[in-house]
C-alpha cells in the first residue's frame, strides 16, 4: 500500500507550485497518495506564507491540531516562507515537528525527510537549474516558475528575506517544461515569479541573456499553447516593449496585475517601490489605450507607517482613475527583517481598519458600475469546473469568472460566450 500525504498550502501561486514540486519530489522516491484527511497521512506538510503576521500566529495552533490528529509514526514538515524565516525556532516551539524546509530549498525535501530534525533554510541556495519531478494538480493549467527570489527591497515585504536574491531560470528549461505541459494536455501556461518582468536580469550562468518580453515571445511560439498568463509583474518594469508584446501577442490573456500598494508618491517612496503616482497612472492609461478590453488587478496596502489622510485619499483617487477590475487590499502588517519595521508614525489599528473598510466600500461601488457595463460583452472562456447547479464555470481571457448552463463536455474547451448577468465577482453568460 502506498504512503499517504496530506499537504496544506497557504499564500501565493508560487507556494502552490512549490507544493506540486514537493509532491513530485516525494514520488521520485516512492509513491505517495494524496489525502484530505490529516489523521490518515504518513506525512503532513504545511506550506506556509509569511507576508502578513496573522497566518504566522495561527501556524502553531494549527500544528498543535495536526499533532493531536496524526497517526503513530507520521511525520510533520513545515515548509515555505515561514519555515525560511523562523527556521529552528519552529522545532523549539513545536518539538514534534520533524523537519523545517525553506521556500528556496524545495529540492532538499527527500534529504530533510530522512534527517531527524533537519532545518534546511539556506536562502542563498540556487535551485534555478534543478530538474524537479513532474506533478500537476490541474492538467489544463500549468504553473511554470521562471525565476526564484526577489531583488527588490520593498520596505514592507519579507519575501526577499525568505526567498533570497532573484535568479532567472534558464530560458531553455522553461521552454522544455512548457512543451512537456502542453504535451500532457495543458492549454494555459501560468508563468510565475515574484517580479516576472525583471526576468533575465541575472542567471546563475552569466553568459545567458534574455528578457521577459523575449521569453513571452518564445513561449507563445510553442505549438499547442493557447493561453499565457503571468504573475506578478512590477509596475516599474512595465516598459513600452513589454506593453507592446502584451498587447500584440494573441496568446497572452488580457489581464494584467499592477500592484499599486499606494497611490501616494510620498508613501511609494517610503515603500521603495521605485515609481511615482504619475508613472503608475501613465502605464495604466497606456495599457488601456493599447488594450481596450484589458482587466487590471492590483494589490493595495493601507495604513503604511506615516500614511496621512491625504496619502490615503491619493490611493482612492488612483482607484477612481484606473477603475481596477479586481483589488486585493490589506492593512499594513509589520514584518521582521524589513526596513519599514523601524519607521515612526504607525497608524492605529482602529484607523487602519476604518481606511480598509472605506477603500473596500469604494471598490464595491466601482465594481458595480463596471459590472453594469459588462452585460452584452463577448468573452472567451476556458471551462474548468462543473457546478452542482447545472452550470459549468471557467475563466475568461480577462480572468473573470463566468458560468454557463451546460454539462461536462464543456470542460477543457475554450468557447465564446456573451454575458447575460454581471456581478462583482462572478458572471452568467450564454454560449455563442
Ligand atoms: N512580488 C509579489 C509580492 C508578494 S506579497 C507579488 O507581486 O505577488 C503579495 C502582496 O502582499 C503584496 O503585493 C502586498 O500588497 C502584500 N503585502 C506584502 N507585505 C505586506 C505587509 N507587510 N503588510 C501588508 N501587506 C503586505
Ligand atoms: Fe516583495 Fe516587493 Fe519583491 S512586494 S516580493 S519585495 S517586488
Amino acid at each position: 500500500m502506498s504512503k499517504k500525504l496530506f499537504i496544506e498550502t497557504f499564500g501565493c501561486a508560487m507556494n502552490t507550485r512549490d507544493s506540486e514540486h514537493m509532491i513530485a519530489e516525494l514520488n521520485k522516491e516512492e509513491p505517495y497518495e494524496l489525502t484530505m484527511d490529516a489523521s490518515q497521512a504518513d506525512l503532513i506538510l504545511v506550506n506556509t506564507c509569511s507576508v502578513r503576521e496573522k497566518p504566522v500566529q495561527k501556524l502553531f495552533s494549527e500544528l498543535g491540531q495536526y499533532k493531536k490528529q496524526k497517526k503513530e509514526g507520521a511525520k510533520i514538515g513545515v515548509t515555505g516562507c515561514t519555515a525560511s524565516h523562523l527556521g529552528a525556532q519552529i522545532i523549539q516551539k513545536a518539538p514534534y515537528v520533524d523537519f523545517v524546509l525553506g521556500a528556496r530549498n524545495v529540492s532538499k525535501l527527500a534529504h530533510a525527510l530522512h534527517t531527524p530534525k533537519a532545518v534546511e533554510i539556506d536562502i542563498d541556495y540556487d535551485e534555478s537549474q534543478y530538474a524537479f519531478g513532474e506533478y500537476r494538480s490541474n492538467p489544463l493549467k500549468a504553473y511554470i516558475n521562471i525565476s526564484i527570489g526577489c531583488d527588490k527591497q520593498c520596505t514592507f515585504c519579507i519575501v526577499p528575506h525568505t526567498r533570497g536574491d532573484e535568479i532567472s531560470i534558464p530560458q531553455e528549461l522553461i521552454l522544455r517544461e512548457a512543451q512537456r505541459a502542453v504535451d500532457s494536455g495543458a492549454k494555459e501556461l501560468f508563468l510565475l515569479g515574484q517580479n516576472v518582468n525583471n526576468y533575465g536580469r541575472r542567471f546563475s550562468d552569466n553568459s545567458q541573456k534574455s528578457s521577459f518580453t523575449q521569453l513571452l515571445r518564445e513561449v507563445s511560439r510553442i505549438d499547442g499553447v493557447e493561453r499565457i498568463r503571468f504573475t506578478s509583474p512590477h509596475p516599474l518594469h512595465m516598459d513600452d516593449a513589454f506593453l507592446e508584446e502584451f498587447a500584440s501577442n494573441d496568446k497572452i490573456c488580457k489581464s494584467m496585475h499592477m500592484p499599486l500598494q499606494s497611490g501616494s508618491t510620498a508613501i511609494l517612496h517610503a515603500m521603495k517601490r521605485g515609481y511615482t503616482q504619475e508613472w503608475f497612472l501613465n502605464r495604466a492609461k497606456k495599457l488601456r489605450q493599447m488594450v481596450p478590453n484589458v482587466h487590471i488587478s492590483t494589490d493595495i496596502i493601507v495604513a503604511f507607517p506615516g500614511e496621512s489622510l491625504e496619502d490615503f485619499e491619493a490611493t482612492l483617487d488612483v482607484m477612481r482613475e484606473v477603475q481596477f477590475e479586481q483589488i486585493f487590499s490589506f492593512k499594513y502588517s509589520p514584518r521582521p527583517h524589513t526596513a519599514a519595521i523601524h519607521l515612526p508614525n504607525a497608524i492605529e489599528e482602529a484607523e487602519a481598519s476604518r481606511r480598509l473598510t472605506q477603500l473596500q466600500a469604494l471598490n464595491d461601488e466601482l465594481l458595480d458600475t463596471l459590472a453594469a457595463k459588462r452585460v452584452g460583452n463577448r468573452e472567451r472562456v476556458l471551462f474548468e469546473e462543473l457546478k452542482s447547479d447545472g452550470y459549468v464555470q471557467g475563466r475568461a481571457d480577462s480572468n473573470m469568472l463566468i458560468k454557463v448552463k451546460g454539462s461536462e463536455e464543456l470542460l477543457g474547451t475554450l468557447r465564446d460566450v456573451e454575458i447575460t448577468q454581471a456581478g462583482r465577482v462572478g458572471n452568467v453568460a450564454k454560449l455563442l
